[in-house]
């Protein structure tokens, strides 16, 4: 128990250590991941699909809102924009946003 409670108190610690901006921008990257075979690598599309890198972050997160309540109809997006919670897409927003 006590190497448990250790251990948990550790990893407590290292979590905390690591966090902040370093830790939100590790998160967003791996949410963007799920956007990026789609939308390309960085959201630096090379089709038809939009190109995510560059946008601006409120007005993308304000599209993914409008898309997951069905405000804006789109094909895929719709149904993609429902599946994160508001602070998931400031995030996802962000990240792209970041990438020029
Ligand atoms: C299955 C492919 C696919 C995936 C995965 C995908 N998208 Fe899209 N996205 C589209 C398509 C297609 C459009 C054009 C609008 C539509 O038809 O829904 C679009 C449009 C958009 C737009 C509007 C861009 C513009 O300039 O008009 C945004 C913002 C966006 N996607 C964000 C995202 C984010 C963020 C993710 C990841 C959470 C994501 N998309 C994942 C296919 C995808």
């Amino acid at each position: 128990m006590r190497a448990a409670a250790f251990i948990l108190s550790t990893a407590v610690f290292l979590s905390a250590g690591i966090g902040g901006a370093a830790a939100q921008e590790r998160d967003a990257a791996i949410l963007a991941n799920a956007c990026m075979s789609c939308h390309g690598v960085d959201g630096k599309s090379q089709g038809v699909i939009p190109a995510l890198a560059g946008q601006d972050a409120r007005e993308m997160a304000q599209l993914m809102k409008d898309y997951a309540s069905g405000a804006v109809k789109g094909t895929a997006m719709n149904f993609i924009a429902k599946g994160y919670t508001l602070d998931q897409i400031d995030a996802i927003a962000a990240f792209f946003s970041a990438r020029k």
